[in-house]
């Protein structure tokens, strides 16, 4: 199985590329831009990597961010990411970026949009991969911040196709970013949300219902709530699931708890990602081979997971029926 896994090309659809920022390239830029983090050793900043919830996740890696100073470290985070798709054989993917973590340290928007999308362009020149950026507002700040980060975006629309909303999720609704959501639909943003990941399943239906999104991201609580579950499986809403990230963000108690092949089975629109892959260990193929190793999934089960993935990514529908 894990040969099969390793072989189909895929697509990801829910990357943090500030998750893909690995320990010893955090080590390398703190040296370099002297900026102090709170580890000696790779072993400490692994040990360190012992989370609890999404919380204790989040401080964490805001912290790592730190590092992140010029464009040129965002390109090698990015480019980093882009070496473990040609490892992982995925051929497209959607990464957010998350601006006001770096903004709010006095990075300009242009220095890590300009790192981030030269690296993806190289990794098309390259390697043929494709992609597409998604901006996330942070919902644990107010809509007026995530309208000042809005506007910022504006003069590069032609590299961002999405806006989402990640960060704390309990206690920041997703109705808290009504407004600003309605003005990104109406400038032609794709649009996503975090909801159903730690919270409860009323984040699903108000991401659905007042922010208007095209995918969940996360979603597994909706199998609490009958109804969502219909819906979501009749109008065939995408739900980018990451297992990894939810076992060590404790959403399961371990992999076998996890409930991917009961949303699957029930005809959900489901699919696979990393999220946070340096601190969530491992990348795509690992997310799939420990799905495998603990839960019934059948050779058939992965590739509709994967066509799902391509299906519901915002590549064109041209672009779809050469993937697929
Ligand atoms: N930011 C990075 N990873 C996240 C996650 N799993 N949930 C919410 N916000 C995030
Ligand atoms: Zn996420």
């Amino acid at each position: 199985m894990k040969e099969f896994i390793k072989k189909l090309p895929k697509a990801e659809l829910h990357i943090h590329i500030e998750g893909a920022l690995e320990p010893d390239l955090m080590f390398r830029l703190a040296t370099k831009n002297n900026i102090k983090i709170p580890y000696q050793t790779i072993e400490e900043v692994k040990a360190a990597y012992n989370f609890t919830n999404l919380q204790s996740f989040l401080d964490i890696y805001y912290a790592g961010a730190n590092v992140l100073i010029t464009k040129n470290d965002f390109y090698d985070m990015t480019w980093a990411y882009i070496l473990k798709c040609v490892e992982n054989n995925i051929i497209h993917t959607e990464i957010f970026f998350d601006p006001q973590t770096h903004t709010s340290r006095g990075i300009s928007f242009d220095t890590v949009i300009l790192g981030i999308s030269e690296a993806l362009k190289d990794a098309k020149e390259k390697y043929s991969i494709t992609s597409n950026i998604i901006m996330c507002f942070l919902r644990h700040l107010s809509q007026e911040e995530a309208f000042k980060t809005f506007e910022e975006c504006l003069s590069h629309k032609d590299k961002i196709i999405g806006i989402g909303l990640d960060s704390s999720e309990l206690g920041h609704p997703p109705s808290k970013f009504k407004e600003v959501f309605q003005k990104a639909k109406e400038e032609g943003f794709k649009l996503v949300a975090h909801a159903g990941e730690e919270a409860d399943y009323s984040y699903i239906y108000e991401a659905l219902d007042l922010l208007d999104i095209q995918r969940i991201d996360h979603g597994v609580q909706a199998i609490n709530s009958a109804d969502l579950m219909q819906r979501l499986k009749d109008e065939q809403i995408p739900l980018t699931v990451c297992p990894n990230s939810n076992i060590e963000l404790k959403v399961f108690d371990n992999y076998k708890q996890h409930n991917i092949k009961k949303l699957l089975d029930y005809g959900l629109n489901v699919t696979v990602n990393s999220d946070d892959p340096a601190y969530f260990k491992g990348y795509l193929n690992d997310n799939f081979i420990n799905l495998c190793e603990n839960i019934d999934l059948t050779k058939e089960d992965i590739i509709k997971l994967i066509r799902n993935s391509f299906n519901s990514s915002f590549i064109s529908q041209e672009f779809k029926n050469e993937y697929i």
